[in-house]
């Protein structure tokens, strides 16, 4: 079982002191030891009161993506017990691969306030300035077919639409897996797989949400064509509390796929898609070949089917606009 923390002790107290000897009793350590957690907890940007003879008290915590503030609550079975946060990296998508191949658990979240290469599909970049969005990777050891890897990319934006409605915002989703509000974009996943023929080793699932920004705050080549949590809410939203949601989501989902498949997870992700029934134009990532029609169906593999001109053209991984 994970222990209990300090911060999750101070919370628990509320508005009353705790005194460092309770602390130390109950975590098993020295007083001295209780000090310096403490000294670090505010470097970290909490808030606490000290006070020589009743002890801590919180005043205020910061909402940074620590594991420990995370963790406080989380309802989930399988995703972040383990997790690996850095302040800042270039990617926690190859941070994500580099902690999977020295063998990190089935559910492993690496999290960073700060991207300095994030990584976007089709060779782009991804946008991740610090402290103002949720950059993230899961690692799965999941037990199904290569094959069905890309259904993964469908699960996690599925998640992120359902921890959206939690929060009381409409979520889009264009195939196969960019979240939009009013055509512009919220959230990106980017999924990596490495395995061998008819094996997965482990898959890498990276999630860009943005929360917190500004649309002065965008590059100005960014400012038309993406948008942020915040911005759609006409509000700030706790990082903290959003994440959390979107792993209790995931957790599900994905314990759902062990279990049963992905049937339910493609009719779930119909329900929130914007894509089935509309003009649209591929750019098919296999050739880089571009054509247009409707997109009339998500198959079995989760890919689209699109009528065009010359017939039923299946599109197994590209990029879609919207006509
Ligand atoms: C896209 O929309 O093109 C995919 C963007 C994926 C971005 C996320 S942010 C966390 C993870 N680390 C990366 O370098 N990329 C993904």
């Amino acid at each position: 079982m994970r222990k209990t923390t300090i911060v999750e002790m101070l919370k628990k107290a509320g508005e009353n002191f705790i005194s460092g000897e309770s602390i130390a009793g109950e975590l098993k350590i020295s007083r001295t030891a209780v000090w310096k957690h403490i000294q670090t907890l505010r470097k970290n940007g909490y808030e606490i009161l000290s006070s020589e003879r009743r002890g801590y008290k919180l005043k205020d915590a910061p909402d940074i993506l620590l594991p420990s503030e995370i963790q406080i609550g989380l309802d989930t079975q399988i995703i972040g017990k383990e997790m690996h946060y850095q302040p800042t990296v270039d990617s926690t998508n190859q941070l994500a691969k580099k902690l999977a191949y020295h063998g990190a658990a089935d559910g492993a979240i690496v999290v960073a306030e700060e991207q300095t290469g994030g990584k976007g599909r089709l060779d782009r970049n991804f946008f991740s300035p610090r402290s103002k969005g949720i950059w993230f990777s899961i690692i799965l050891r999941p037990n199904f077919l290569p094959k069905d890897a890309p259904k993964c990319t469908l699960m996690a934006a599925v998640a992120v639409a359902e921890a959206m409605m939690r929060f009381n915002l409409k979520a889009e989703i264009k195939w196969p897996n960019d979240i939009l509000h009013d055509g512009r974009k919220l959230v990106g996943i980017l999924t990596e797989i490495t395995g061998e023929i008819g094996k997965i080793t482990y898959l890498v699932i990276g999630v860009g949400i943005n929360v917190n920004i500004n649309r002065d705050e965008f590059p100005e080549e960014l400012r038309d064509i993406a948008s942020s949590l915040s911005e759609v809410k006409g509000g700030e939203i706790s990082r903290v509390e959003f994440f959390r949601a979107v792993l209790e989501e995931f957790d599900k989902l994905y314990r759902e796929v062990n279990a049963a498949g992905f049937d339910k997870i493609l009719e779930r992700w119909r329900k929130y898609n914007v894509t089935l029934g509309k003009n649209i134009r591929v750019i098919s990532a296999s050739d880089g070949d571009s054509f247009t029609g409707k997109a009339i169906d998500l198959n079995h593999d989760g890919a689209l089917v699109v009528e065009t001109a010359d017939g039923l053209r299946t599109v197994y991984a590209g990029d879609v606009s919207i006509r």
